[in-house]
């Protein structure tokens, strides 16, 4: 199974009032769905936009469901503009994306707010209706996450689609400005467990990289963003000499940025160092293999999405893997580092902390 969700007739009532408002509404008119991890949001995102394409509406889609993307390429917000009736999101092709780095939103509110706002504007003088779908992150910090997206995006209605009031709290403060449907659950909506999740997100990033090829990008033919290694500017051969020297390492690289050192390296011998990470952070280049990277575009946008294979400090060059064409790659303008790694048969490796590369 590639996608959870699809069109299906197997409606609730409640779903026909909310369609009913939307038709009725104002235009352009942006909504966005809540609700917990398998809650229907891209079912309902799936019925409402087919049924609103029936009535002759142009239709927008903001996939901004980091953790289980229906729209390609998985770990960026994606804007669609589906012309025709479909079965499947999954089905659709992008506009455009915003790059996040990683399947997992919490550390990157800023990248998920950026991305769906960016999308969510680019998207108003072109549909009457932009469907906002989100991920079912709603607790804890999910529900600040969710909080700021809807101060940021201004919804004109907010579809929540609860069990048991648990986005009550969340959309209380809203609820006299935004017209707010309370939906329920489906009740045969069907749960998926973790394992279950990660082989959805295995395929999908398997069908992503599947018929790509590796090209070799110079380090100083794009900027490297996303990552402190490239931040500031390379160390100084007498401070390479003197840090390779003092630790014992073998430096494949080095920069400095705002007194703060970050170095690229492998030890020579085992011993204890004792230093400290916050004016010398040092990493093993290997954290970097499989790592994916978003090709963005001189708009900030993300034309696809890479996997780095291998940094070749001595040759300065990025050895990526991307089913992007060749003449897309003459538009990349940064190249910036994600925190995920994957390999192309799309088994995901492990996320890593934000402030770790
Ligand atoms: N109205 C419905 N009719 C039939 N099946 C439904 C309906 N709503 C949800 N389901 C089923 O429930 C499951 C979860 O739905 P869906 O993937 O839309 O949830 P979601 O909230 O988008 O999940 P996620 O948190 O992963 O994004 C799917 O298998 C879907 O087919
Ligand atoms: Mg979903």
């Amino acid at each position: 199974m590639i996608s959870k969700a699809y069109y299906t007739t197997e409606i609730p009532e409640d779903r026909f009032e909310a369609l009913s408002c939307i038709k009725d509404s104002q235009k352009p008119l942006k909504i966005i769905l809540l609700g917990g991890v398998d809650s229907g949001k891209t079912t309902l995102a799936t019925f409402l936009a087919n049924e609103l394409l029936n009535l002759g509406f142009k239709v927008a889609i903001v996939d901004s469901d980091v953790g289980q993307k229906s729209i390609l390429p998985p770990a960026t917000i994606s804007l669609a503009f589906p012309e025709t009736n479909f079965n499947n999101l999954y089905e659709i092709k992008p506009y455009k994306s915003y790059f996040v780095g990683s399947t997992a939103p919490i550390q990157f509110f800023g990248e998920m707010i950026t991305g769906t706002k960016l999308l969510c504007d680019y998207a108003e003088d072109k549909a009457d209706i932009i469907i906002v779908d989100t991920t079912g992150l709603i607790s804890g910090s999910g529900a600040d996450l969710k909080r700021m997206k809807i101060e940021m995006i201004k919804p004109d209605i907010i579809i929540a689609l609860e069990k048991r009031n648990e986005l009550k709290s969340i959309l209380k403060p809203f609820e006299n400005k935004i017209r707010v449907f309370y939906l329920k659950v489906y009740e045969n909506a069907k749960s998926f467990s973790r394992e279950e999740r990660k082989e959805i997100r295995a395929e999908k990033w398997k069908e992503y990289f599947k018929n790509s090829k590796i090209y070799n990008i110079g380090f100083n033919d794009v900027v490297i963003g996303g990552t402190k290694v490239f931040q500031g500017e390379k160390i100084l051969e007498d401070e390479k000499y003197l840090l390779e020297s003092l630790f014992k390492w073998k430096i494949l690289y080095g920069s400095k940025c705002d007194g703060r050192y970050t170095i690229v390296k492998r030890d020579l011998v085992n011993m204890p160092r004792q230093i400290d990470k916050n004016i010398l952070y040092y990493i093993e280049p290997e954290r970097f293999n499989n790592l994916i990277v978003g090709l963005i575009d001189e708009d900030s946008f993300c034309i696809g999405l890479g996997i780095l294979k291998t940094i070749d400090f001595e040759n300065e060059t990025l050895e990526i893997l991307t089913p992007i064409s060749e003449e897309d790659i003459k538009n990349i303008r940064e190249i910036r580092f994600g925190r995920i790694r994957v390999d192309e048969n799309g088994e995901e490796l492990g996320l890593l902390d934000r402030d770790s590369i």
